[in-house]
């Protein structure tokens, strides 16, 4: 049985796993760089995918007739199309539980450096300017996390130990588990009104795709800084780039954008923005877990063991 591999990351920190898979008789084809081309020649007689970032749409997915399984290496699946999968007969699983403590890190490594500017102050000195940087307090703030599920939990508990009032909101009714972290639910207005901090971990789709624009910038305090490491599509970025350079919000931390990589460059070399390259789930303990994880999303499918972690 063949499997295909476009993520880059698949077995990056662990490469046995190619071996592994080999030596239980797969085929893998690695398709990396991803070429579409290429995909839609070897998805021809394929049984598997391992994806990452790379779009996979219906003409794939029908050209691969005998596909039974794509895997998103990774959580997010916003970039294959989950209602093509389904009239294909095709699962789709992803990775979850394996990256959100990395993403939840990097979501308040991106607070601590919009706050205290830390990236700007790291610049300045090594450039021999040494600056005076008035930063915004993190300790005891008011943290509003958009989307409760196994990041925002994590921001949650990582919020607990700066001592911060969590406000939260999700589409799910609340859990013991929330009140046991001290998430505090509240209406979606109320959380852009009353936060300091907001940081967002809601899937992109047609409901979430720009639920952060002008309304809620207005909303939102002068002082909050607003942080997203879930996906770029969910903050209009005209609004947001309108909203920092007028200091309708103090400041933003991205580590994903609408384009990636980003051409938008005016809104990037804003003073008041901190960026990162879609790097949240990148820890070498997080690729391998996400990597263990896909490869047994995709054995456990092709030997009919039922399918875990499946999405559509
Ligand atoms: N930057 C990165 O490298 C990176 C890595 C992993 C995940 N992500 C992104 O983070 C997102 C969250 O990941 P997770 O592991 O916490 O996923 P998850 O599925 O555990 O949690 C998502 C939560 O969002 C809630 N939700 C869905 N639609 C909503 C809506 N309209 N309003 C409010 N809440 C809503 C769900 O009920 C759920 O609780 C992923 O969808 C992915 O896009 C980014």
């Amino acid at each position: 049985m063949k499997i295909i591999v476009t993520s880059p990351s698949f077995g990056k920190f662990n490469p046995d796993i190619y071996d592994e898979l080999q030596s239980e008789g797969y085929e893998v084809v690695k398709l990396i760089p991803y070429d579409r081309q290429v995909m839609l020649q070897e998805v021809v007689d394929a049984d598997a995918i391992i994806v990452g970032l790379e779009t996979m749409d219906e003409e794939i997915m029908a050209t691969g007739k005998q596909l039974k399984i794509i895997t998103k290496h990774g959580v997010g699946v916003d970039n294959i199309d989950l209602d093509a999968a389904m009239r294909c007969g095709i699962a789709v699983s992803n990775t979850p539980g394996t990256n959100n403590d990395a993403v939840a890190d990097l979501a308040f490594g991106l607070m601590l450096s919009v706050a205290r500017s830390i990236p700007d102050a790291n610049s300045n000195l090594k450039e021999e300017k040494w600056l005076r940087y008035d930063g915004n307090s993190v300790w005891g703030k008011t943290l509003g996390i958009v989307g409760l599920g196994a990041i925002g939990k994590g921001v949650a508990k990582r919020a607990k130990g700066f001592s911060m009032d969590v406000l939260g909101y999700d589409i799910t009714e609340p859990t013991q588990e929330e009140v046991e972290n001290g998430i505090n639910r509240v209406s979606l207005v109320e959380l852009f009104q009353q936060a300091d901090y907001i940081s967002l971990h809601v899937p992109l789709n047609k409901f979430t795709k720009h639920m952060v624009g002008k309304e809620q910038f207005d909303m939102m305090k002068d002082s909050a800084i607003l942080i997203n490491t879930a996906r770029g599509g969910l903050i209009d970025e005209e609004e947001l780039k309108y909203a920092l350079l007028n200091n309708r919000i103090k400041g933003c931390g991205l580590d994903v954008f609408d384009e990636e990589p980003p051409t938008n460059y005016d809104l990037l070399k804003l003073d008041n923005l901190v960026v990162t390259p879609h790097m949240a789930a990148y820890t070498i303990e997080a690729v391998q877990l996400t990597s263990e994880t896909a490869a047994n999303n995709v054995r456990k499918a092709l030997k009919n063991e039922g399918e875990v972690n499946v999405v559509n």
